[in-house]
């Protein structure tokens, strides 16, 4: 018979998790007003809220924070990360940040101002955050397929060639200061971009003058892809893969809490000199001395090491493979869900799993709601919450997608807790014709609302 995946590493510590009784979750979501950013995590037995900064780091990441130089300039961390920089993505300059947002922060500072354009593919809730904050506008240019979670395409993150070509036709390239590839693209379902997509957007931006920025987040996810359904790509390595990838944009922005399995990180990467010189000034007053910028040395070093990890072929092997036995647990259950599955995370769909929940009553949030209810799995809305209301109109965004995201953290749960997650989802499924109503909003901020936003249920 074919051998199934197993995980290649070991356990050499664990942490406890609590059980609680659904008596005690009615209690505790009622306390959070409904929003599961408020539970506190011991409320919590399977936390699949996100992958960022959850995942677990290895003996030798663990090792390297002893070996940190704490020193403010010029630190040996800082050129250990330098140089995984240099090896694993091909850049010459780089900037530390605090995190993801840290390092679009500072580049959006010297790129983008009010009236602006940024052509991308779904960017990320907090990179369309930092633009319509500079009262820019984020155009989704995301090909059509990634729509339709029914349908099966290998590369659902890919940009919309035509679409790009659009905006870049209509619109005078002063007011384009750069086009965003997040590759693996997170917001419909962490699905990949193909090399050949990534390719085609460099020669379109060439012939307009434009800049291309990746948002590398899960970028070693998006190699693995490629690797495995390009097939051009099929007997290249993934270090081949990333370095070619990279060779494509002029910077990258980095949460390194993803790929490079941290808890805390970032950066700014950069092929001219002249982009790296303007975003020191920025990365100085927001976020430390260019040496540090936010990270301390010892986390700078387990950043280095986490590159390494990160882009081996047979940790993205397991790791993909996880994240895929869930899926297909959930499609043995008839659980509608973004085909093909995603690199970090499976995405429900939650108009086909709640048809009878009203739109405006948040259907995904609901299914957030009844799943912590349910087993106490405490996964994130991707849905209208999210989407925020229109920066113009102050009406709500009704995305194309409605989603119940479960994010699978980096080597810390086992399989038995993706088929406790699996049996907690079928249940509800099961049930699913008696749920009716969904949730109001009682309080909401003005930007990045879902992180706050306070709800009660209708019914
Ligand atoms: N870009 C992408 C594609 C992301 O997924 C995230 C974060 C960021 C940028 C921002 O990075 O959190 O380090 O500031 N995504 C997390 C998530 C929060 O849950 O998907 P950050």
């Amino acid at each position: 018979m074919n051998l199934p995946f197993a995980e290649c590493y070991k356990i050499k510590m664990v942490e406890s998790l609590r059980k609680s009784t659904r008596g005690d979750r009615e209690k505790w979501i009622k306390e959070a007003r409904y929003n599961v950013f408020n539970l506190r995590s011991n409320q919590v037995f399977i936390d699949l809220l996100t992958d960022s900064g959850t995942g677990a780091m290895s003996d030798k990441q663990w090792s390297e924070m002893m070996l940190g130089d704490e020193s403010y300039a010029g630190a040996s961390s800082y050129y250990k990360m330098k140089d995984a920089i240099r090896e694993i993505m091909g850049f010459e300059y780089f900037l530390p940040t605090h995190q993801g947002r840290a390092a679009e922060n500072v580049l959006f500072s010297v790129l983008i101002k009010e009236g602006d354009l940024v052509p991308g593919n779904s960017h990320f809730d907090t990179t369309k955050g930092h633009i319509e904050f500079r009262k820019a506008l984020a155009v989704d240019c995301t090909v059509d397929e990634a729509y339709d979670t029914s349908v099966n395409h290998p590369f659902k993150g890919n940009i919309d060639i035509d679409k790009l070509a659009g905006v870049l036709k209509k619109n005078p390239v002063e007011k384009i200061p750069m086009i965003i590839i997040t590759a693996t693209c997170n917001t419909p379902g962490g699905q990949p971009v193909s090399l050949q997509n990534i390719k085609d957007v460099r020669s379109v931006a060439d012939k307009f003058g434009v800049r291309v920025i990746i948002d590398a987040a899960r970028f070693a996810e998006n190699a693995y892809f490629i690797k495995t359904r390009e097939a051009a790509y099929k007997d290249k390595s993934i270090h081949e893969i990333v370095l070619e990838m990279f060779s494509y944009a002029d910077a990258v922005t980095m949460s390194s809490k993803k790929d490079a399995i941290v808890n805390m990180g970032g950066f700014l990467a950069f092929r001219e000199e002249e982009l790296f010189k303007q975003a020191s000034v920025y990365n100085i007053l927001f976020e430390g001395y260019i040496t540090y910028g936010g990270m301390s040395g010892r986390d700078m070093n387990a950043l280095a090491q986490g590159l390494h990890e990160g882009t081996e072929f047979d940790y993205l092997d397991s790791r993909i493979r996880q994240v895929g036995y869930l899926g297909k647990k959930l499609d043995e259950y008839g659980i509608p869900m973004q085909q093909p599955y995603g690199g970090h995370a499976i995405f429900v769909d939650a108009q086909r799993f709640l048809p009878n929940v009203p739109r405006e009553e948040f259907q995904a949030q609901k299914l957030v709601v009844e799943l912590y209810l349910e087993g106490g799995v405490r996964a994130v809305e991707i849905g209208t919450l999210m989407a925020d209301r229109d920066p113009v109109t102050r009406e709500n965004r009704y995305p194309k997608l409605e989603l119940l995201r479960l994010t699978i953290p980096r080597r810390v749960y086992t399989k038995n807790h993706m088929d406790y997650t699996a049996a907690c989802l079928k249940n509800i499924y099961d049930r699913r014709d008696s749920i009716t109503r969904g949730l109001r909003i009682v309080n909401e901020a003005t930007i990045l609302r879902h992180f706050t936003v306070e709800l009660e249920p209708i019914g």
